[in-house]
């Protein structure tokens, strides 16, 4: 019998490593190798030992025709079991899977209009943030509309829920909508077969088992194991399945990326806990768009729709010199960032250029493209940049925010509260267009901002309630301040 075989996998990357290392060195996470055993035979694909049969027989049949019939024999097992290739625009004989809309609009519109009859999607978030809410009134309001819902809760008591669904539904009753508090893997299928629900929600994937696998819950072993089983009975029984994972301290959910490629749909929910405002987007959707994101106020009676971001616009209060909001992208998620500048007096030749979240480099450049382009006298002048809250903002496409907010702190001029501006800046004084401008017009005007200062780019729609300034240059930029 072949020995398992150690190996160790990655949280973070799901990257495979023969032995232990404190760094990955695939990602560069620190600490984050855990062991696992690969059975030997568990590698072993039957699909794989079936072509390397059939490329054997062609083999033979070339060397001596005398293989002929082996061949041909293989070619009719293989082709009676497995799918034959067929032109992409013959017409379906299998219907198009179900969409089941929760009626929650916000949820809806970023899952591509409900979700997928078998389907698998993942909802990742910070804890305490509401997904279990989330969830549950989701749940609820699918159970409500008639659809079979399962939601098992692994972190909390079916009491617990109950209470909760109690306080969030205010009385109304769902019954189509069961409750099971459980950890393991095979009796939550079963009990699934029991009640045959057509969406399944499992809350959370991180506590879920499989008792025969030797490793313990929320291990990549078992996340990874639980994870295809799950998505294997979504595809098997065409119940959707919306699984709820917990996000490490820099925002990667929970677990390698791996359970990211299982799924079909990655949904991450966002917000600041000292805010009520919550934010749900799509970083993957089999099934819809990515650049539609949900948003949502937490209150005393569970999370409430904000439809129209009326309520949302960014906060009030009278426009201050130096200060620019842009919409920046950290990787596939969009946040609107605060740039501010302040200039003082300093001295000629020891002006102090002090940059926090952005980068020392850009400033310095943006200041000299001020200097020869737009005639600001800065020499002299201390120059201190920062984007708020902590976040660092890297990307050239913050250029322009940044750019006008040292030219208003200068010019004690400002732009108006709710107008972001996002823009290359080039060193001839150009405004440069960006990556995913539509995305990023599309996530200001959710939030309420309603005047942007953009790159001029062709076809560029600005989204509804969004009015576009297209600029060319900075000094047209800068013309912009009040
Ligand atoms: P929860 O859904 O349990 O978060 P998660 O599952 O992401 O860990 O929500 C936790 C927070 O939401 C909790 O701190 C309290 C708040 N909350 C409300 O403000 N109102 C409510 O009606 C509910 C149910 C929760
Ligand atoms: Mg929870």
């Amino acid at each position: 019998m072949a020995k398992p075989r150690t190996t160790y996998v990655c949280r973070q990357c799901g990257a495979f490593q023969s032995r232990w290392m404190g760094k990955c060195p695939d990602c560069g996470a620190w600490d984050a190798l855990e062991e696992t055993r690969v059975e030997a035979s568990a590698g072993a694909d039957p699909q794989r030992g079936l072509a390397q049969a059939w490329t054997m027989a062609q083999g033979a049949m070339a060397d001596e025709g005398s293989g002929v019939g082996v061949a041909s024999e293989l070619i009719e097992a293989i082709s009676g079991a497995a799918p034959q290739a067929e032109p992409i625009d013959r017409p379906s004989s299998e219907p198009a899977p179900a969409r089941l809309a929760t009626g929650i609009g916000e949820l809806d519109r970023v899952l591509g209009g409900g979700v997928v009859a078998g389907s698998a999607a993942l909802v990742g978030g910070d804890p305490g943030i509401g997904k279990s809410t989330l969830m549950l009134q989701g749940a609820a309001a699918l159970a409500r509309k008639g659809v079979r819902t399962l939601y098992v809760t692994s972190e909390e008591s079916a009491e617990q829920t109950r209470l909760r669904f109690t306080r969030l539904a205010g009385g109304d009753p769902a019954p189509e909508l069961f409750v099971l508090a459980d950890t393991n893997l095979a009796r939550i299928v079963e009990q699934a077969r029991r009640i045959m629900p057509r969406v399944l929600v499992i809350d959370s994937i991180q506590m879920i088992y499989k008792a025969d696998l030797d490793a313990s819950p929320g291990s990549v072993t078992q996340l990874r194991r639980c994870c295809t089983e799950l998505v294997y009975l979504a595809k098997a029984s065409g119940v959707a399945i919306l699984l709820v994972g917990h996000v490490t301290k820099d925002g990667a959910l929970a677990g390698p990326r791996l359970l990211e490629h299982l799924v079909d749909c990655v949904l991450y929910f966002e917000g600041d806990r000292h805010h009520a405002h919550r934010v749900i987007r799509a970083v993957k959707n089999r099934y819809g768009t990515t650049l539609e994101i949900g948003l949502f106020e937490m209150g005393d009676r569970g999370l409430r729709e904000l439809p129209d971001a009326a309520g949302v616009v960014a906060e009030a209060g009278p426009a201050r010199p130096g200060s620019v909001v842009v919409s920046a992208l950290s990787g596939t998620r969009c946040l609107l960032v605060e740039m501010q500048a302040l200039t003082a007096t300093g001295f000629l030749g020891a002006a102090k250029r002090k940059a926090s979240g952005v980068d020392a480099g850009r400033l310095a450049m943006l200041i000299a493209v001020l200097e020869q382009h737009a005639g600001l006298r800065l020499a002299d002048r201390d120059v201190f940049a920062s984007a708020v809250g902590g976040v660092k903002v890297g990307e050239p496409a913050a250029d322009l925010a940044l750019l006008l907010a040292i030219a208003g702190s200068h010019l004690k001029r400002s732009l108006p509260r709710t107008t972001v501006a996002i823009g290359e800046v080039g060193l001839g004084g150009e405004v440069r267009p960006v990556s995913n401008l539509e995305q990023r017009l599309r996530e200001a005007a959710r939030l309420g901002y309603t005047t942007a200062i953009a790159p001029k780019a062709k076809g560029l729609r600005a989204p509804k309630g969004m009015e576009l300034v297209s600029v060319g240059t900075i000094g047209e930029a800068i013309d912009q301040l009040a």
